[in-house]
């Protein structure tokens, strides 16, 4: 970039995903390639199969994909359907809408229950869709539970590169009968080869070598102690909007996301101005409104390796963006996410 200051000091990355990376997983994956065909390969792969599958609480085919979060979805799509499947999607957000993108590109029939984007999906909403389909013409029901998911970029701290699929005794049933096309995507020829701690074509090695380091911390912390630390840090975050006076783009708390809170920008501000001045004043990244919030909201990340002190730091570089930029704040949002934090 021409003319960037020096800014010294740790970057902080507030995105809702990349999230910040471990040192021990950034270790784990400075490391010379192995062969994919190797025995050292296959036996890391099985262990950390089974060791995912009960981070994300399943018995079931658990699948990882060289890909984003983007290729986990066609691939859940190839897999499943046929051509003029008929689809229900509930649209939450940026993200949903792009699913259904991918859904009419494969020539589903896609029925969307509408949003404003502002609440998470009303599960009365699709039980009325479900009972008003009496010929049973809805084969998938597509949701986005929360619009920050997707790949190995998120909570498992790990640089983008990998994405995952599991794989329901259903769902495999489905995929029996599934006549779209599919060949990277295939569900079968992955379960086959990773029997064995195989792939068919060649696995992201390194980032594997990450997501066995990731893994061992999530276990070593606790899986309930990391999720009750992010309703904690969340629940900060929340405070110190309300400090600020202004208004979380979510209006239904039972919705509020323990990953990502958005929130409107103040009257007269850009976000997208108060978030550069933020990034080359204070060397934090935060994430922008996406599609038709663009220019209304801006995102504040805080999933995966961060604690009550990274996040003070987050939300007093904040605050002092929103300063200078002219923003009258109403009482420091920091000091309550610390009077929050402190008990
Ligand atoms: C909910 C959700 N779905 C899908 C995606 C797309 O994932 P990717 O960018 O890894 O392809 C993202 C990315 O932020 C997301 O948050």
């Amino acid at each position: 970039m021409k003319n960037k200051k020096y800014l010294a000091g740790k970057h902080f990355v507030h995105i809702p995903g990349p999230t910040n990376i471990p040192d021990r997983v950034l270790r784990a994956m400075d490391k010379q390639i192995i062969d994919h065909r190797g025995p050292e390969f296959s036996e890391m792969a099985v262990r950390i199969i089974d060791n995912l599958k009960k981070i994300v609480k399943t018995k079931n085919h658990l699948i990882i994909y060289p890909a984003s979060g983007t290729g986990a979805w066609e691939s859940a799509i190839a897999n499943t359907l046929s051509p003029g499947d008929k689809v229900l999607v509930y649209e939450t957000g940026h993200f949903s809408n792009l699913w259904i993108d991918v859904a009419r590109k494969f020539k589903l029939e896609v029925d969307v229950i509408p949003s404003d984007w502002r609440s998470g999906a009303k599960i009365e909403l699709i039980e009325k869709k479900l009972v008003e389909d009496k010929e049973k013409k809805i084969k998938a029901l597509m949701m986005v539970h929360n619009e920050t998911g997707g790949g190995s970029q998120k909570g498992l701290m790990l640089p983008p590169g990998i994405a995952f699929n599991t794989v329901s005794p259903k769902a495999l049933e489905k995929y029996r009968s599934a006549t779209l096309p599919k060949y990277f995507w295939d569900w079968e020829m992955m379960i086959e080869n990773n029997k064995n701690g195989f792939f068919p074509y060649t696995p992201a090695v390194n980032l594997m070598f990450g997501l066995e380091e990731a893994m061992k911390i999530l276990n070593e912390e606790g899986l309930d102690n990391v999720f009750s630390r992010h309703t904690r840090l969340a629940n900060a975050t929340r405070k110190a909007v309300e400090g600020w006076g202004l208004e979380i783009f979510c209006n239904c708390v039972e919705s509020y996301s323990d990953s990502c809170t958005t929130i409107f920008s103040p009257k007269g501000i850009d976000p997208d101005h108060l978030r550069s001045v933020i990034l080359n004043e204070f060397n934090i990244s935060l994430g922008m409104g996406l599609s038709k919030i663009k220019g209304k909201v801006f995102r504040i990340g805080h999933l995966g390796d961060l604690n009550e002190v990274s996040l003070i730091g987050v939300l007093g570089g904040i605050e002092m963006g929103l300063s200078k930029v002219g923003y009258k704040i109403k009482k420091s949002g920091t000091q309550e996410a610390i009077n929050y934090l402190a008990h």
